[in-house]
């Protein structure tokens, strides 16, 4: 499923204990790219369970484009 998604960090963010989830016990770290508690997962990806494999898209503003890409 290839998604765009736009950084605007320009270095790590350090990870501490004070992280941990103190429920879960645990650090869930978004992959997707569309959490708003980047880099922590927030469930956004849920949004992108019906993504086609086929299609690359991108996120803006909280609205899903499909995205055409020109063949040469
Ligand atoms: S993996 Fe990105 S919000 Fe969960």
């Amino acid at each position: 499923m290839p998604r765009e998604v736009t950084h605007t960090a320009h270095g790590p963010r350090i990870l501490t204990p004070a992280d941990v989830d103190d429920e879960k016990g645990d650090v869930a770290i978004c992959l997707c790219g569309l959490s708003e508690e980047y880099p922590f997962c927030d469930g956004s990806h849920r949004r992108t369970e019906d993504e086609s494999p086929d299609t690359l898209y991108k996120y803006v503003d909280g609205e899903r484009r499909e995205v055409t890409v020109k063949e040469e």
